[in-house]
């Protein structure tokens, strides 16, 4: 016979964690629903990108509660604005914040019986988003062992960076609510120890670039030496401070990519070229897996700029194309080529949109931001690099929390 749960407690915990940039990509599941890689993927952790997440957790029955916090200023550190200044992502996502974009901020439907939510201007996020991020909260929720639909759970959620910017939030976004969900729940799950761990709850998201920002640096999914095919799990193969590369963002296209990385995993087997990738991807991670370790920015670049081209290769060649190129783009690889001919070390590398991400050393790292800003197709640059991964900021659970903020 089951014996009767004692009734689960309380719980409020906030959770940093930042974006990745992938040198090498994942691109085409056996599982897309598990998000079961066909390919093992390695990337970097970053740090001025990041989402920023609390999960407050009641066990008395009601309605949950979604919202997204306009986003927080970026600040001098993290961009650097092009020449066209403020007539793209800065000003859109400010737009946005304020409410004067429909499609992503009107105020949420319980929004009147919130006086808080007035007060900091949280939004809605939309019924497709707000489902994803529910469906992942529950599966948490069963984990640590609550009947579905036990409690009621708030989340507010807030990037660093604009969310018209055309740059993927959903790695930094799930690896957030993974760790403040858990700690919200109280699943005893510590971020070093615990980090494979964490990483395989993510990776249940069904985004698998949330999957490797769980951990810092340099990051390659799945671990050779993890065991099951079927749970795969990330390891770090250096920490941040093992290099600390640069990774200079040129946005040149904020506007929603027509084709989701999901809908190009399912294609990627379409294209006639993709049994040849994977057959070539073992020897092009072995070279960036020692050129990592040696330092050797040289062999790194031309590796990460030519699994950038045949990823796109790929995307271009399924049936049908996904085309996620604009001649933006195209400006901004011959920009990182003309810099590499005067003597600029920079190699490029695009995930599945518009926007490239331009690495380098970190000594190089002013000089290639000041020559991005100057293309004329860059509508503002984000100025990032190798980051440490997520962090607890606040973990709370039953008498720790006051009444008040018991009764969200
Ligand atoms: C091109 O299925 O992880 O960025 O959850 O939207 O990040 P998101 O997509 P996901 O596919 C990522 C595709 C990629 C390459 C990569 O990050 O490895």
């Amino acid at each position: 016979m089951r014996s009767p749960r004692s009734s689960p407690l309380p719980g409020r915990a906030t959770a940093t964690a930042p974006a990745n940039i992938a040198l090498v990509k994942y691109w085409g599941a056996r599982d897309l629903a598990h998000a079961l890689p066909l390919n093992p993927s390695l990337s970097m952790t970053l740090s001025a990108c990041h989402t920023r997440t609390t999960v407050d957790f009641s066990p008395a029955p009601g309605e949950d509660e979604v919202w997204l916090a306009p986003r927080e200023l970026a600040g001098d550190e993290t961009v650097v604005i092009g020449p066209t200044a403020m007539t793209s992502a800065v000003a859109a996502a400010d737009a946005a914040a304020a409410g004067d974009d429909p499609a992503r901020g009107v105020p949420h439907p319980e929004a009147e019986q919130h006086p808080e939510s007035e007060q900091h201007n949280w939004r809605d996020p939309g019924p497709a988003f707000t489902a994803r991020v529910l469906a992942h909260l529950d599966n948490l929720r069963r984990r640590a062992g609550l009947d579905p639909g036990a409690g009621r759970f708030r989340v507010v959620t807030v990037n660093s960076f604009p969310s018209s910017a055309g740059i993927a939030s959903s790695a930094s976004g799930f690896a957030a609510l993974t760790v403040a969900g858990a700690a919200a729940l109280g699943l005893p799950l510590h971020l070093e120890r615990d980090a494979g761990e964490l990483s395989s709850l993510a990776r249940q998201s069904g985004s698998g670039s949330a999957t490797r920002s769980l951990l810092g640096g340099f990051v390659l999914w799945p671990d050779p030496a993890g065991g099951d095919a079927d749970d795969p799990r990330a390891v770090q193969l250096h920490p941040a401070d093992h290099w600390r590369l640069a990774d200079l963002v040129a946005l040149v296209d904020t506007g929603a990519k027509e084709v989701s990385s999901l809908g190009g995993h399912r294609l990627a087997p379409t294209s006639p070229y993709f049994a040849r990738r994977l057959e070539g991807l073992p020897e092009r991670l072995d070279r960036v897996r020692r050129a990592l370790a040696d330092r050797d920015f040289a062999s790194l670049g031309t590796a990460v700029e030519e699994e950038a081209i045949d990823l796109h290769l790929i995307a271009m060649s399924s049936r049908p194309p996904i085309f996620y190129w604009t001649a933006g783009t195209v400006d901004v690889l011959a920009a990182v080529r003309r810099l590499r001919a005067d003597g600029v070390p920079a190699c490029a590398t695009i995930d599945a949109g518009p926007n490239v991400h331009v690495l380098c050393p970190p000594e190089a790292a002013d000089s290639v931001a000041a020559r991005l800003a100057e293309v004329p197709s860059v509508l503002s640059v984000l100025r990032d690099g190798a980051g440490d991964g997520p962090v607890l900021e606040e973990a709370l659970r039953g008498e720790a929390l006051t009444q008040s903020e018991e009764s969200w």
